[in-house]
């Protein structure tokens, strides 16, 4: 996507052919720093920090961390640790597994001295398919939003979202704002509410600033106050992402996600989670067992923001003493989802909806 009408992906080959870039992401919206990841350690730093962060974008970035390992031990060994490390660095997204045996099948069988091309080459690809699939689901999405056009009669549809599912959550395009970059790219009408998403304000910072750089028009509101909008009617649906979705359809993404879905049923709004097949956890049978992460408790008692001057200061908002617990994600049940929007096509939010979309898992997803 476009920020100051100059192209950019996420996470990029260095012109050296030898490091990833990627832009960091903890600095936005008060700065544009690309910084370049030259070893494994760069690249489990940036995903455990949240330089990067978003599902498909953190296994971008660990695809390209077997890459940089390779550089410096090619060997069976090598391989192993690094993919250890980097599976080590958040424990939601399993986008992280996916792309860790995504490079583990792809070197397996290289000889040693051909590994660092190799696995350049399959991180690349990695990246290329991430970009393919999320304009897909741009493309299967934007029929939901034409669809309530229809009914508005020229009035913008108003969708929530909540976290950031965008562009800069996976390497182009994003999950659930790819159908929004589309329906407003056709001439759609469409209005964004947007979670500002506590602690890390991930809708405040990201989401508000890649649709401002993009022309979509968008309203920032507290997390508390999706209930009240879609009581109001002024909701016509939720589009919000996922970093790990289980066999039967229940789905993990940023904390707060759940509350929005339980609002929205209540509420009659139709509630879709957009996802490509490399968030889809055949393994687990519901969400039960997902890893939610914990992260630490100053992201909850701090904050971050600009001053008037333009420096950026971060500040405590707790009384000093107060315990606080950050817990990063939850799970949405099966039940409370309208729909997925995948590369493959639009299902209901069920083990059946899935299984119809994949039947290669058909018997994983009964
Ligand atoms: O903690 P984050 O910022 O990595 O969490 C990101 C989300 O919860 C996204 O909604 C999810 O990864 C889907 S991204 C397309």
């Amino acid at each position: 996507m476009n920020i100051d009408g100059k192209p950019y992906r996420t996470i990029w080959l260095g012109e050296d052919g030898s490091s990833a870039e990627i832009i960091d992401q903890t600095r936005l919206p008060f700065a544009l720093d690309v910084v370049p990841l030259r070893t494994i350690d760069d690249a489990a730093h940036a995903i455990s920090s949240m330089q990067v962060r978003g599902a498909p974008l953190i296994g971008a970035t660990a695809a390209y961390g077997v890459a940089l390992a390779m550089r410096a031990d090619a060997s069976d060994d090598g391989l192993s640790r690094a993919c250890e490390t980097l599976a080590g660095t958040r424990p939601t997204a399993v986008n992280l597994r996916w792309a860790l045996d995504q490079m583990k099948a792809a070197l397996g069988d290289v000889p040693q001295g051909a590994r660092v091309a190799a696995a350049f080459a399959r991180a690349g690809e990695i990246c290329d398919e991430d970009v393919e699939a999320c304009r897909k689901i741009g493309e299967h999405g934007v029929g939901l939003i034409r669809a309530h056009t229809e009914k508005k009669a020229g009035e913008p549809v108003n969708i929530l979202t909540h976290c950031n599912a965008g562009w800069l959550a996976t390497v182009d395009w994003g999950t659930a704002l790819a159908p929004i970059y589309r329906a407003h790219d056709e001439g759609l009408a469409v209005h964004v509410w947007v979670d500002e998403t506590r602690p890390r304000n991930q809708g405040a910072s990201l989401t508000a600033f890649e649709l401002g750089a993009h022309g979509v028009p968008h309203t920032i509101i507290a997390d508390n106050t999706g209930g009240h909008l879609m009581q109001a009617g002024l909701v016509d649906l939720c589009i919000v992402g996922t970093d790990r979705t289980t066999a039967n359809g229940d789905v993990a993404n940023k904390i707060g996600t759940y509350l929005k879905a339980l609002a929205a049923k209540d509420n009659g709004v139709q509630f879709f989670v957009a996802l490509p097949s490399s968030t889809i956890d055949w393994t687990l049978a519901d969400g039960r067992a997902i890893p939610i992460e914990e992260r630490d408790a100053r992201e909850v008692t701090h904050m971050t923001g600009q001053l008037p001057d333009g420096s950026v200061a971060t500040v405590e908002i707790v009384p000093k003493g107060s315990p606080a617990a950050n817990y990063a994600f939850d799970v949405t049940p099966a039940r409370l989802v309208t729909g997925f929007i995948t590369d493959c096509g639009i299902t209901t939010g069920s083990a059946g909806g899935l299984a119809m979309l994949y039947p290669e898992h058909r018997a994983k997803a009964a």
